[in-house]
């Protein structure tokens, strides 16, 4: 195998405007047929109180010795900044079916200690609360999504958290806001009523749900500028039933309803598959488990046509991600995992078919921001580290909020071993808000580089410029001794005799400017 540092890729990509053996992948970008606006949360992220995701991780409290501001890290806050995060879920998960907000709120010495069930059995301080989360994503200038008590809490202590969060008012709940710190109210872009309520929000059936929603929902009024968007908790990928009944049963009742879906190497929960030291038959199948993602976005809208063809509710991937066996030496309950290159390919491929999706799939959330699953960023104790799966979102920016471009795939190869195959190249393309067309390209063959000409019908194409992240190995990751050793390079291309080609490296991820 042949492989380059990482900062020699642009050298050898702006002499690779070449000539090659094989016929070349092709792209071409149609820019007359605009689709809809990739929303900017669907780079939305997911903070639970689960092992060091919040504790830790973000929040450290204003006496530390390590540097923050209310409490929350300058360091990762500052990260997270960079990468611009649209939206942050919180606070969970299924903790959230077993959150009381009014344990979060007022002097944090005098909150009750309470044990998180869900995750190691731990105490939780409820330090942070209600007006430490806003702290957060008022520094982060993200919106907020809040995630409501279904499971042990009840309409009525949602309805008052509502109250609590956006009224205006004089009443006595808006005025312990005040109270506690907040004279104006807060705004929440969304609010879900449970999480997982076939799992561990209660077990329940769609149908019982359905009825329990309506009933809730009927009492969560705020007043109109601080509505926040309504989710019903949704199904995931071993059942289309919930979105086919909640779209039928609620659709005057709901902004969307969510989707569950993580990638697992080897399919099984059992023995899932290492976050690191894996073979390419896991590099492959990790990838092709990722890849259902499409079929499940398919199947999930296909349900939600049946019973809103026009589109009004949203398909809200509220978590996705890969999950590994926890890292050895780890609290099994804390979820932490390792993560590598792989883990930034499965992160493109996922936004490449959320792109694809944009009219119905309007908001998803990783899992999760901060040292759980297939986390942005790793902290240990002061230190912190960006992951690979940090610098694909950071990549990605300028699909915020851009305008989806079709583009049409020829001559792409399968890359196969062992039986399993799947499509080498994978695309998407958008025209940001800064008026320029951007373009996405995901290797995923580990061994070959791919040869991809890149057109625009009816328009010269000159250049591309952009990044590119890849490395030498599979698991290449970053550690606290490394914390550079996945980053992304400069990548560029120029266009000889009208004719734009690149070379895409092995198992990379590409953004590129197209000019
Ligand atoms: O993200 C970890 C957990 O996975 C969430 O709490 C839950 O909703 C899902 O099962």
């Amino acid at each position: 195998m042949n492989y380059l540092k990482p900062g020699v890729w642009a050298l050898s990509l702006l002499a690779a405007a070449s000539v090659f053996a094989a016929e070349p992948v092709s792209v071409s970008i149609d820019t007359s047929k605009p689709g809809p606006v990739i929303n900017k949360d669907i780079y939305g992220q997911f903070a639970e109180h689960l092992g060091s995701g919040i504790y830790g991780g973000l929040w450290v409290g204003p006496n530390s010795r390590i540097p923050n501001t209310k409490g929350w890290r300058n360091d990762v806050v500052g990260a997270l900044k960079a990468m611009h995060v649209p939206l942050v879920r919180w606070p969970g998960g299924c903790f959230a079916d077993e959150y009381h907000w009014k344990d979060g709120i007022g002097a944090r010495d005098k909150r009750p200690v309470k044990v998180n069930t869900n995750w190691g059995g731990v105490e939780e301080s409820n330090a942070v609360g209600t007006h430490e989360f806003f702290d957060l994503v008022e520094m982060l200038g993200a919106d907020a999504y809040v995630n409501g008590n279904l499971g042990t809490g009840s309409a009525q202590e949602m309805s008052e958290w509502i109250e609590y969060m956006t009224s205006d008012s004089k009443s006595t709940l808006a005025n312990l806001r005040r109270k506690n710190g907040r004279d104006k109210p807060f705004k929440v872009a969304y609010f879900a009523i449970g999480n997982e309520a076939w799992g561990c929000g209660g077990n329940m059936s769609p149908e019982h749900y359905a009825d329990l929603y309506r009933n809730v929902e009927t009492f969560l009024r705020a007043p109109a500028p601080y509505r926040p968007k309504m989710i019903a908790s949704g199904g995931n990928d071993n059942d289309v039933s919930w979105s086919d009944v909640l779209s039928k049963q609620l659709k005057r009742q709901t902004d969307g309803i969510s989707f569950h879906y993580y990638t697992i190497p080897t399919g099984k929960w059992e023995v899932k598959g290492a976050a690191t030291g894996f073979a390419e038959q896991e590099w492959i199948s990790t990838l092709a488990n990722t890849l259902r993602m499409e079929q499940h976005m398919q199947r999930n809208s296909a349900a939600m046509d049946k019973h809103d063809p026009e589109k009004k509710l949203g398909l809200f991937v509220d978590e996705w991600g890969t999950w590994y066996d926890v890292e050895k030496g780890t609290n099994a309950g804390f979820l932490f995992q390792q993560n590598t290159l792989r883990d930034a390919l499965v992160a493109a491929l996922n936004f490449n078919i959320f792109h694809a999706h944009a009219d119905r799939v309007r908001m998803t959330n990783i899992a999760q921001m901060v040292n759980v699953l297939q986390a942005m960023i790793i902290t240990d104790k002061d230190k912190m580290l960006l992951t690979p799966t940090y610098h694909a979102f950071e990549m990605y920016v300028p699909f915020q909020n851009a305008t989806f471009l079709p583009l049409t795939l020829s001559n792409n190869r399968e890359y196969a071993l062992d039986g399993a195959s799947i499509p080498e190249i994978s695309a998407t393309a958008a025209r940001a808000t800064d008026g320029k067309v951007y373009l996405a390209l995901v290797n995923t063959n580990p061994r070959q580089p791919a040869d991809v000409a890149i057109s625009l019908p009816g328009q010269q194409v000159q250049a591309v410029r952009g990044r590119v992240l890849t490395a030498a190995a599979m698991d290449a990751h970053n550690t606290f001794a490394a914390p550079q050793a996945v980053k992304p390079a400069p990548f560029s291309a120029k266009a000889v005799d009208g004719k734009l080609s690149v070379q895409i490296p092995a198992k990379s991820v590409v953004v590129v400017a197209v000019e």
